[in-house]
């Protein structure tokens, strides 16, 4: 089989918070916030938005790309960190949809999620012969937030994005490649009030090291090589270190994909947001190859190498 995505959408709540917002809430500045992280702004979405909302949108305007209706999906998966832990925000997704025969759960992997989503719907698609899948990542980090704590309160943002996986695809996945290590888990964690707490400096160390390394992994296990890279589309967590794995990988800037600037960290959401909007400016092209990867708590990481067949994919956005 032959499987790869065939339709994707995405979601930003309309309540934009630049970092000039930021400066008026908390002790901080536009200034340390773009040079240290490279955000600009974040959308944040309103009180009475939840992550299932947002999901559900993403997902609406992904089967919409893909000219598929929500009768022909048998999956419904959100890799998700912010939702309630029951019901699954998938189940909210699929009740608001009226998926009424597809099986939906949620997947927690934070900031890796989306890839982790994507290779448990590829698995569930071949070993159950399911012919259409819906990937999500959603996310509302804003209600992780602690607002007195400045070192955290800047970096996230809010969002959704979502691929309808099916055969004879867009963009076929050559690989996925998916990892963890549980000792690091005291690094990036939510407080027992609910609420991020980060050692940014080792997440920092962790992720410079690691990005790299699962780029140039997920094409190996493609059978492909770095020369072969067309676009990177990496987690958006901190404008630094994607320039870091830019340096190691020696990747001219042309070639990656950086949305944190409007995005913040998304979490889950970061990868397809992120290869949502270089489908929709036109940055992936007929025959290219692509790899998006990701890492966060856990820790976790996943990388995944794919091949865009053509370029007709639309990309409905914030319309
Ligand atoms: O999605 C995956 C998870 N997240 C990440 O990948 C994040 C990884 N880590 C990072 O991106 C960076 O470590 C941060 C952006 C979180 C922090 O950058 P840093 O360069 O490591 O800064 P720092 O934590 O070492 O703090 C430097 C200074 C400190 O002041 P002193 O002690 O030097 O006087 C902080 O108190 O910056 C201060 N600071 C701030 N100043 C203004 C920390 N946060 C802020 C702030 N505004 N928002």
């Amino acid at each position: 089989m032959n499987i790869g995505i065939i339709g994707i959408g995405s979601f930003l709540p309309d309540n934009r918070v630049t970092n000039i917002d930021l400066e008026k809430q908390m002790d901080t500045s536009d200034e340390w916030i773009r040079t240290r992280t490279g955000i600009e702004a974040r959308h944040l979405a309103e009180e009475d938005v939840t992550v299932a909302d947002m999901a559900t949108k993403a997902a609406q305007r992904a089967l919409q790309s893909a000219g598929v209706s929500i009768d022909e999906i048998d999956a419904i998966i959100c890799a998700t960190a912010t939702a309630p832990a029951f019901p699954a925000t998938a189940c909210l997704v699929q009740a608001n949809l009226g998926a009424k025969r597809a099986v939906a759960f949620d997947v927690s992997a934070a900031c890796s999620g989306f890839i982790f989503a994507m290779d448990t719907a590829k698995s569930l698609m071949q070993s159950k012969g399911y012919n259409r899948a819906l990937v999500i990542g959603a996310e509302k980090m804003g209600s992780l937030i602690d607002w007195d704590d400045r070192s955290t309160a800047v970096l996230f943002g809010d969002g959704a994005g979502a691929v309808v996986l099916g055969e004879d695809p867009i963009a076929s996945i050559d690989s996925i490649l998916l990892g963890s290590d549980g000792t690091g888990g005291k690094h990036l964690y939510e407080s027992e009030d609910g609420k991020i707490v980060m050692n940014g400096r080792e997440v920092f160390k962790f992720a410079v090291r690691k990005m790299p390394e699962i780029v140039l992994e997920s094409l190996k296990i493609a059978g492909k090589s770095l020369d072969d890279l067309d676009v990177l589309v990496p987690h958006q967590a901190n404008r630094r270190i994607i320039d870091a794995a830019m340096e190691r990988l020696d990747l001219e800037e042309d070639k990656v994909v950086v949305t944190i600037q409007d995005h913040a960290n998304t979490s889950a959401a970061s990868i397809p947001l992120a290869l949502a909007e270089a489908v929709r400016s036109g940055r992936v092209q007929e025959g290219q190859t692509i790899v998006i990867a990701g890492f966060g708590a856990g820790l976790t990481w996943g990388a995944s190498c794919l091949t865009w067949n053509n370029a007709t994919i639309t990309e409905e956005i914030n319309t």
